[in-house]
């Protein structure tokens, strides 16, 4: 599947469409994968790490562990680190699945980055319709945040403190219950309360659409300012990556790049996907979509590697095959962003990630 299609690619191909329609969260479907096939890995040619979004039911499938160990080095839970799936009750907690992707980690000598430890999409209904006041609210999320960071210390190098914060229209702080309950310098304290917790973790801002949504750019480009200023610890910043063949154009990512790397934090490519099927016409994966793909995943990570190697955080893909992907589910449609496809091999998309590290030797 390089770059020209034999009949033996179309076979593949109408294999891996087969099983696109498959539950994107049971991850458990068919994979054949050819356990002799040779290609390079990328955590071999690159110089930060490489992740991949999963979920511990990945863990048990030998294949997927295979391609996961093979070619990453650094993992993210895909929803497992999640306020909600942790946090059943007030100082109630649930660990299974965080603590199999952290083992899973451990054992294979791969970094684990925290995903997240406050989103206002994921909190607990617990804590959305808090009984108590104001200062009790803080406490219980403090609360939660010491207990998951002490329970992950020395083993998450970094954690996402929030994401997305602030709306795409207007820049604004979304109108979170933590806004509300906590006032507008609530994302400070967070980050504060983490250092707290561990001074050696690593503290990330995430969040998407700064590069298309000028005044999300500017309001997060303020909050790092108005934090460098007041000491407020934060190390560096997540860009999701949720791209399209079709956009943003690149130029509108290296500035959104630039603008973070001038203030002399760490950059993370996190939540790396590329849609082809934006329109909702394709039914099946088209060559000349996936080639753009490839090269749209060329010119990023080729970007990224043009910035100081101390600030290459890491790049992370948003889940391994293209049937788990998440935008299936979220668009309704089928979809083929991620690197590998069904059978688990790598498509062009994942040779222009090689590309751009083997140039950037
Ligand atoms: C998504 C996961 O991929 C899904 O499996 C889950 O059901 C919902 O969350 N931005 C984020 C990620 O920061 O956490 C989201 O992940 C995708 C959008």
């Amino acid at each position: 599947m390089r770059s020209s299609l034999s009949l033996s690619g179309i076979l593949l191909g109408l294999l891996a469409l087969s099983a696109v329609g498959c539950d994107a969260d049971s991850g458990m479907d068919e994979v054949t994968p050819d356990p002799n096939r040779d290609y390079p890995a990328l955590k071999t040619l690159a110089v930060h790490p490489v992740g991949v979004a999963i979920q511990a039911v990945h863990l048990s499938s030998t294949e997927r562990t295979t391609v996961i160990k093979k070619v990453f080095n650094s993992i993210t839970a895909e929803w497992e680190m999640k306020m909600n799936p942790i946090s059943v009750g007030p100082g109630s907690y649930n660990w299974s699945g965080a603590d199999a992707l952290v083992d899973f980690a451990e054992e294979n000598g791969m970094q684990v980055h925290g995903h997240t430890l406050v989103w206002h999409q994921t909190t607990p209904s617990w804590m959305e319709n808090f009984g108590g006041d104001d200062e009790a609210f803080e406490e219980a999320v403090k609360e939660y945040m010491m207990t998951v960071i002490a329970r992950y210390k020395g083993r998450v190098v970094s954690w996402d403190v929030i994401n997305e914060a602030f709306d795409d229209e207007r820049g604004e702080l979304r109108n979170s219950v933590f806004r509300q309950r906590m006032g507008d310098d609530y994302i400070a304290r967070l980050f504060r309360y983490a250092r707290e917790a561990d001074p050696d973790l690593l503290l990330f801002y995430n969040d998407y659409g700064l590069t298309w949504s000028l005044p999300k750019r500017r309001a997060v480009m303020r909050m790092l300012d108005d934090f460098q200023e007041r000491g407020i610890p934060i190390d560096g910043v997540g860009l999701q990556m949720h791209m399209a063949w079709d956009g943003p154009p690149l130029e509108e990512i290296t500035e959104t790049i630039d603008e973070v790397v001038k203030r002399g934090l760490k950059l993370h490519l996190s939540e790396l996907d590329v849609r082809i099927n934006t329109d909702g016409n394709l039914q099946s994966w088209n060559e000349e979509r996936g080639n753009i793909q490839k090269e749209r995943v060329k010119e990023l990570v080729a970007a990224f590697n043009r910035i100081p190697e101390e600030q290459r955080f890491a790049i992370t893909l948003w889940g391994l095959r293209d049937p788990d992907t998440w935008l299936i589910d979220f668009y309704d449609r089928p979809e083929w962003p991620l690197l590998f496809d069904a059978r688990l091999l790598p498509k062009p998309a994942y040779y222009g990630f090689v590309e751009a590290l083997q140039e950037a030797q």
